[in-house]
């Protein structure tokens, strides 16, 4: 490549203004990047605008005023059951792999600067915390947060490929090591996030645990929920929970061995065969919520793809928008809303549930193939 731009630039004269070959990785890796909540962080955490992928979507620096539902705020939390965030796309209609790059937070709940999940889009939700690492399990219709509704989806995480993060620049921060301070925040270094098929798992390491980027591993981006963050969440239930860690991400044991996972690339086709299950850890102490009380704030938030609110029939076309009729029936209902439905058996402990979530068919394990695409 250089020496065809010397050919070429040789050819026309010398003189030509050729842009440099645009570089991968970043000087610094985003995991790599620690800043103190809130008072340390950047506008941008990635201002590498020259590399391959681009610039940064949005930003990190969010407050009351880019408090929207079109906030661009790339900064999220992973605090409770009440008060997490997830990543999605910025515009409906969007599949994970196409835009995982240009995620933003969708919070449950306000003060975080961020976008709000709409009402009716959370259908189940599990906290657990363990000793090394907390995370949430959520059943969703996923229509509601931009993605498309037959998205198989995939993973998020502070590395990807280039080492920019999914998204670039994205930070995520939490206040469930801090004894009980709710104004007390660690940056998560570790962390990932699948998103697909109405359903998601997001786990944050605890960066004081020297496990961290074990428990929260991102080289097992095809293979879902199921193995990154094997759970028992129920859809229709919303929980808190305590819990034995998992075993890292792609080790499993058999005969007594321990074994380690190998993803195949995707060069290679689909996955259609797992050699092993993984295994739920134990839990206890699950206290059960109303998703009324947990995510209150979210009763009045609508979708993107939701016709606008007729609430005062007696006023009349005050500015409204051109058209309200246009959104009313664009919002694609999910015709099959089928992947999150696996659990159905057992309202007891016993994981079966736990497999059901993203791999229950096959759907997920092919599913969550998307993430490396941009480098493959
Ligand atoms: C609020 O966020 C905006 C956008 O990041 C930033 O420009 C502004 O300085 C922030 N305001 C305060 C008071 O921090």
């Amino acid at each position: 490549m250089l020496a065809l731009s010397l050919i070429l630039g040789g050819l026309a004269g010398g003189a030509v203004a050729q842009d440099p070959p645009k570089g991968t990785f970043p000087a610094t890796p985003l995991a790599q990047k620690h800043f103190a909540y809130p008072t340390g962080i950047p506008y941008k955490v990635d201002t590498e605008d020259n590399l391959i992928r681009g610039a940064q979507t949005g930003f990190n620096i969010c407050n009351s005023t880019t408090e929207n539902q079109k906030s661009l705020c790339q900064t999220s939390f992973v605090n409770s059951a009440d008060d997490f965030c997830l990543w999605a796309p910025i515009d409906p209609g969007s599949v994970v792999g196409d835009i995982e790059g240009e995620m933003v937070a969708w919070c449950t709940k306000p003060g975080h600067g961020t976008r709000l999940i709409p009402k009716d889009t959370l259908k189940g939700v599990q906290f657990m915390r363990t000793p090394d690492y907390v995370q949430v399990i959520g059943f969703i219709d996923q229509t509601k947060i931009n993605l498309k509704s037959d998205d198989f989806g995939g993973e998020m995480d502070p590395h990807g490929a280039d080492l920019r993060g999914n998204p670039l620049g994205g930070l995520v921060y939490s206040n469930a090591w801090s004894g009980g301070n709710a104004n007390q925040y660690t940056q998560v270094i570790e962390w990932h996030n699948f998103i697909g098929s109405n359903a998601f798992c997001i786990k944050v390491c605890d960066p004081s645990k020297p496990n961290a980027a074990h428990f929260c591993e991102h080289i097992y981006d095809r293979i879902g929920c199921a193995y990154n963050a094997p759970n028992n969440a129920q859809n229709g239930i919303f929980e808190s929970c305590e819990g034995e860690n998992q075993d890292f991400p792609g080790v499993y044991v058999e005969n007594g061995v321990t074994m380690t996972y190998t993803q195949p690339p995707e060069s290679l086709g689909p996955i259609s065969t797992m050699p092993y299950v993984a295994r739920v850890p134990a839990s206890s102490n699950c206290v059960k919520h109303s998703s009324e009380t947990l995510f209150a704030a979210l009763a009045s938030v609508t979708a993107p793809g939701d016709a606008k609110p007729t609430s005062s029939p007696a006023a009349p076309t005050s500015g409204a928008p051109a058209g309200s009729g246009s959104s009313s029936s664009g919002s694609a209902k999910p015709t099959s809303s089928g992947s999150s439905t696996g659990t159905a058996a057992g309202a007891g402990s016993t994981g079966n549930s736990a497999g059901a979530l993203m791999v229950s068919g096959t759907a997920t394990v092919f599913g969550v193939i998307f993430s490396a695409l941009f480098l493959s």
